[in-house]
């Protein structure tokens, strides 16, 4: 059965080649959606049922011309994932205030920047799903590859979430977050072996996520079976962190 047959689905941070964004662009085109993809990196391509665009979601303008763009294109929006994001691992002390900034901005105010730049036209169409990548270390103090200044972030976007829901769910606009553990993308490359692999000694599955478990909960969030999921936190994580 194909969840996105007829649905116009925005995501961004899909130009990595081993990112979230891009696995979750793979499944919601074998799920039958018509793509908006959005990212800094990206190469601008169109086909009938494609649109990559560059934009940097830290720009109000390119969220704004990214969904203007695609409403043009494809006449809706259905379903925004926004994946795009950056981390960094600096203890609290280290965190400069320019390092600090550039993490909110990407994280939380890209964040914020898209869903402002979509939601009149969600509120129009009186329907819409917006799910937006969060993080682990949002939930439990601190990231095991981000320092305090991602995961503060990463919070912001908890309560950004939760605030849409609550706000536009009377126009038909649900939101969610999703908070993922430790993923095998770009994202931690830097961490070594052993480290991993201690990690996942510690995680009830015994192994790290990958890009396609976080874009499964993704395609739940933004297909019709979460019809009635509005304002929740997935989990992605393994069993990591029960709570
Ligand atoms: N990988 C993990 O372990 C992990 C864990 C928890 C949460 N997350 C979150 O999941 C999301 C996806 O992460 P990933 O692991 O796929 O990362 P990734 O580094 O593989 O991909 C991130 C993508 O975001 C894009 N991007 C960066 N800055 C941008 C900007 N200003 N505007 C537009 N695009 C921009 C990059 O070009 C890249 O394509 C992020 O929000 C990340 O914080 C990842």
């Amino acid at each position: 059965m194909k969840l996105l047959e007829g649905k116009v689905c925005l995501i961004t941070g899909t130009a990595a080649h081993h990112s979230i964004g891009a696995a979750t662009a793979r499944l919601f085109a074998a799920h039958g959606a018509q793509l908006v993809l959005a990212d800094i990196s990206a190469a601008p391509e169109a086909r009938s049922d494609l649109l990559t665009l560059a934009c940097d979601v830290t720009r109000p303008e390119d969220c704004s011309a990214a969904v203007a763009t695609g409403v043009e294109t494809f006449g809706r929006i259905d379903a925004v994932v926004h994946c795009a994001g950056i981390v960094e691992a600096s203890g609290l002390l280290d965190i400069g205030a320019d390092d600090f900034d550039r993490m909110v901005a990407v994280n939380l105010k890209g964040s914020f920047n898209l869903c402002q730049a979509v939601l009149p036209q969600m509120v129009k169409q009186g329907s819409g799903a917006i799910a937006l990548l969060a993080s682990l270390a949002a939930q439990r103090g601190g990231g095991l590859v981000g320092g305090a200044h991602y995961a503060a972030a990463k919070g912001g976007v908890l309560s950004l979430a939760r605030t849409i829901a609550r706000e536009f769910g009377p126009n038909g606009v649900r939101a969610n977050a999703i908070c993922p553990g430790m993923t095998r993308t770009g994202m931690i490359d830097g961490v070594a072996d052993e480290d991993i692999n201690r990690i996942a000694a510690e995680i009830p599955l015994r192994r790290l996520g990958t890009p396609e478990d976080v874009a499964g909960a993704c395609l739940f969030l933004a297909s019709d079976l979460s019809a009635f999921v509005n304002g929740v936190t997935l989990d992605v994580n393994g069993g990591f962190h029960i709570h």
